[in-house]
């Protein structure tokens, strides 16, 4: 029997998840994952086509640079699990590296059918490749398709984009960990982690002149209106982007210019912000290329290889699982 293209399953999570974040005290909060509706996921390929956003195309740069190299070390038989598919432009050159040796399955886990029919879209023409998207959360698209591999294949996971970056350090590595739970000894996670850089190329890159960061972090607050109910007025909040010292991130908010009260109908929930006061909607972590080793190594990890990209600052990690 052939599989089916999609198997969906669709979070019912929302609600309550916009209602825990809305009333987080003090810090109010809401999950970056949320960020990537229809509009969203759009607004995001934008994002990565900005000049002042250099992390994709470093990436791009990367993968272009050493698909054949990163392929030569694994082994002969792989099959591809990709946590957050995204669009898959930079997936291409790893998936045609190993296609060109045989026929490679790629499985796509992604919360977004968007992403998932871009990526089918992006990367269906390449020779011997078959795609069974997984609309699943991480690891239980994970554990499904390092189940589902035949005997004898190496799962090679790609954890790209420095989506890592929006995980606080200390989750972060509890997620590698999960992630190694889901594999055998020999297993790869080809990991891209932004590197640390000057705080003004950071603020730059998160709060665009032309305000297309803005618009995807005000789009948070739309999805809440469209998909819950929700009566935020989106004129009273303002992009910020601002950069934690201590934490090496850069963080997202949605700050009140006025006082401001909605109700979000399907949450059951009633908010008021002061002016002023912000929501927290993300955080992207940045890295030395050298810590990656330690937090490998902490996850049940080896790191066999780096690739790093200097003009913007941005490594690509072959991990094993050990
Ligand atoms: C897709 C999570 C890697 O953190 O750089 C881009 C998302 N947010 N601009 C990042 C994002 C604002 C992006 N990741």
């Amino acid at each position: 029997m052939t599989e089916p293209a999609l198997l969906q399953d669709v979070s019912p999570g929302f609600a309550a998840d916009i209602r825990a974040g809305l009333t987080h005290s003090p810090q109010k909060e809401l999950p970056s994952k949320y960020l990537y509706d229809e509009v969203g996921s759009a607004l995001f390929e934008v994002i990565t086509a900005l000049p002042e956003y250099g992390v994709t195309r470093s990436e791009e740069r990367l993968l272009t640079r050493h698909a054949t190299d990163i392929v030569a070390q694994l082994s002969r038989d792989v099959t591809v699990a990709e946590l957050g598919s995204g669009s898959g432009r930079k997936t291409r050159r790893i998936l045609e590296a190993l296609c060109k040796k045989r026929p490679t399955s790629y499985c796509p886990i992604e919360i977004s059918r968007t992403a998932l029919q871009l990526c089918r879209r992006e990367l269906g023409d390449i020779e011997r490749i078959s795609i069974v998207g997984y609309e699943r959360d991480y690891l239980a698209g994970l554990a499904e398709v390092s189940e589902k591999r035949p005997d004898g294949e190496q799962l090679l996971v790609l954890f790209l984009g420095s989506t890592i970056g929006n995980f606080a350090r200390l989750a972060a590595t509890r997620f590698l960990r999960d992630i190694r739970m889901m594999l055998k000894p020999g297993d790869a996670l080809l990991l891209g982690t932004d590197l640390d850089k000057p705080v003004p190329t950071l603020i730059a890159a998160y709060d665009d002149p032309i305000g297309v960061t803005a618009a995807f972090n005000l789009n948070l607050l739309a999805r809440v209106n469209r998909e819950l109910g929700g009566d935020f007025p989106l004129d009273a909040f303002a992009h910020v982007a601002r950069f934690n010292p201590e934490a090496r991130s850069i963080e997202m908010h949605l700050r009140a210019k006025r006082r401001v009260s909605a109700h979000v109908r399907a949450a059951k929930l009633t908010v008021t912000l002061e002016e002023g006061e912000t929501i927290w909607t993300e955080s992207s972590h940045k890295y030395r290329a050298e810590e990656v080793d330690a937090i490998a190594d902490d996850a049940g990890f080896a790191c066999l290889r780096q690739w790093v990209e200097r003009d913007w600052g941005f490594a690509e990690s072959l991990l094993v699982a050990r």
